[in-house]
């Protein structure tokens, strides 16, 4: 074979493999939303998605799952409370879709849903992730602070394999 055929061939062959990549990175991010298709609720699901993921690996810790590691406990820390601090912008708008789970009661009962998020994003600040020790005292507020809100708020149901780590 001659040589630039070959190279040639090299070139596609890369080429295809980043494309089976980028399809799969593309399709493992759509389908963890499972099919929404508005925008806003996307967005805030996605949102709860970053949040689930923290809190999963902060609890992996505490239940012995995963060894205490104070570098990814802080980066989960840093998660929580930026993610939290958005919970109002990302409600804001009454969107719907045929997958939310949301409450309508979201709107009317506004301020009591923005208090919500503001007790859940306390309880990330006071998160205290320097030991394994503090780490133990702490999440249980936060877990509370989630699951409060969607006591509330959130329609039961569907049971989604996703959201195994966290239902109420
Ligand atoms: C102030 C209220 C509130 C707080 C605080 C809150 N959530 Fe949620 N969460 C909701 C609502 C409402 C929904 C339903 C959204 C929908 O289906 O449109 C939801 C949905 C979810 C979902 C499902 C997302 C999906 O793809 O369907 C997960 C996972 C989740 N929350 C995790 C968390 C975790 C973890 C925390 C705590 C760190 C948290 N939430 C804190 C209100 C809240």
């Amino acid at each position: 074979m001659k040589n630039h055929t070959l190279r040639r061939r090299f070139v596609l062959y890369g080429a295809l493999i980043f494309i089976g990549l980028l399809v799969t990175v593309w399709t493992t991010a759509s389908l963890a939303q499972n099919g929404v298709t508005n925008h806003g609720v996307f967005q805030r699901m996605a949102a709860m998605g970053i949040a689930k993921t923290a809190v999963g690996t902060l609890t992996d810790m505490v239940a012995g799952r995963v060894r205490f590691d104070r570098k990814v406990a802080r980066a989960a820390r840093k998660n929580l409370i930026r993610v939290t601090r958005h919970i109002p912008k990302v409600f804001k708008r009454p969107d719907g879709d045929r997958l939310s789970r949301a409450k309508t009661d979201i709107w009317l009962s506004w301020a009591d849903f923005e208090i919500r998020a503001e007790t859940a994003e306390r309880a990330a600040r006071r998160l205290r992730v320097g030991r394994l020790t503090s780490l133990q005292r702490t999440l249980p507020d936060m877990l509370n602070a989630c699951l409060n809100c969607h006591q509330a708020y959130r329609k039961p149901g569907l049971n989604r394999p996703q959201e195994n780590g966290l239902k109420n």
